[in-house]
């Protein structure tokens, strides 16, 4: 077979991944902890092909067709052709790859982490590769080392200076904490924010708390929300998720010039969700946000229906929300909030729109391969196929 053809999920950070300590090679000055989203609602899709008869590498990105002298895909090129197992000069024919993600690019999911785990996945499956995937898809982008496993994963930092040991394992497979759910919530936003690999780039050369989260809040903070895993203790987990999240946002805002990610809508989030964890009196759910202002939601799913009432009573979706999709992925029944918690609550109800939309979903496996021809993205000849 000399075309593969699969799809790998997005992971969103507990503990964050943010600073290198090699630049080129994608090492991170710290551990970071994620979870891995379901692919039944959100994945990037890969075909990769190989054949004698191409001219050169080419690549095409949601549609487009994009340089394939960038520096991160060629890492990854290289690291493949080097570990390859296959025979003759099969290593030396050009490679077509077709890729395309089933989630707008503005959902601002890191879609670099789903894009590149699965061109790691696919490609070494093409060029018969055994072990460990997850360092050729960190030398693509760092988070995405996390999306080529399931479940519950801990991106190793390592400390061999090539980097051999900076590696991702699995923590515990999604079968083990089934009630987990995600909720996504797009904060409409136009701003342009700084890159993430900018952002850390200039977290490590002028915060001094970034200093301290690396010496000493990760590592044991990691150890912390790994066994809080490990045990299913929700409020652990949501309490050292939370705090993680504004430790970085606060390493952002201590780097000069300062990264500014979260937005009023992020803020206001944070507040409505510290208000009715106390209003419940218990910890209910977790907010964690990226290099962005979409927050990340963590809940059981016997909390969702309650949660997702609350946030539509205070962050009313536009009036023909129906026709734009507002609640993507699993299905929703939100149950409205009782008065008497409207009450503690105690807070100020937003004009509709403030959110974009949602995507509720649960914590899911790692990359899968497609058998059936039909399924590829690029035709016999390895051209793109499936583009209007
Ligand atoms: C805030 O993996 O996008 O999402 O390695 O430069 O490609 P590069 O960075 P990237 O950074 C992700 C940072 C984060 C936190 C996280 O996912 O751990």
């Amino acid at each position: 077979m000399n075309v593969i053809t699969c799809i790998a999920p997005v992971n969103i950070a507990v503990i964050k991944y943010w600073g290198k300590r090699d630049e080129s090679l994608i090492l991170p000055t710290n551990d970071s902890i994620s979870a891995t989203l379901d692919t039944d609602q959100l994945h990037a899709k890969t075909t990769v092909m190989i054949s004698q008869d191409f001219k050169e590498d080419c690549i095409w990105l949601n549609g487009r067709e994009e340089d394939i002298k960038n520096p991160r895909l060629q890492n990854c090129l290289k690291e493949i052709r080097k570990r390859s197992q296959l025979s003759g000069n099969m290593n030396d024919w050009k490679i077509h790859i077709c890729s395309k993600n089933n989630f707008p690019t503005a959902a601002g999911l890191a879609s670099s982490a789903a894009g590149y785990a699965c061109l790691a996945a696919a490609l070494a499956k093409l060029y018969r590769i055994e072990g460990d995937i997850s360092v050729i898809a960190r030398s693509g982008s760092g988070s995405a080392c996390r999306s080529v496993m399931g479940g519950f994963v801990r991106w190793y930092m390592g400390f061999d200076k090539y980097g051999t040991d900076s590696l991702a394992k699995q923590i515990v497979p999604a079968s083990h904490w089934p009630e987990m759910r995600i909720l996504v919530l797009v904060v409409s936003d136009e701003q342009k924010k700084v890159p993430s690999a900018i952002g850390m780039k200039r977290s490590l050369e002028t915060s001094e708390l970034l200093q301290h989260r690396i010496m000493h809040t990760v590592p044991e903070r990691a150890n912390k929300i790994q066994q809080a895993i490990v045990e299913k203790n929700f409020k652990t987990f949501a309490e050292l998720t939370m705090k993680d999240s504004n430790e970085m946002h606060a390493t952002c805002l201590d780097t000069y010039p300062p990264c500014v990610y979260m937005n009023d809508i992020s803020n206001s989030i944070v507040n409505l969700i510290h208000s009715y964890n106390d209003a419940v009196n218990d910890v209910k759910v977790a907010y964690t946000f990226d290099a962005g202002s979409n927050a990340t939601l963590y809940l059981l799913e016997k909390d969702v229906s309650a949660v997702v009432g609350v946030l539509d009573y205070f962050f009313p979706p536009l009036e023909n929300a129906e026709n734009l999709e507002y609640k993507r992925g699993l299905p929703i029944n939100a149950s409205e909030p009782s008065q008497n918690l409207l009450e503690k609550l105690n807070l100020r109800k937003h004009p509709p729109g403030q959110l974009k939309y949602m995507i509720y979903t649960k914590v899911g496996d790692g990359p899968k391969y497609f058998v059936n021809p039909e399924d590829h993205l690029l035709d016999g000849q390895g051209n793109p196929i499936n583009y209007p």
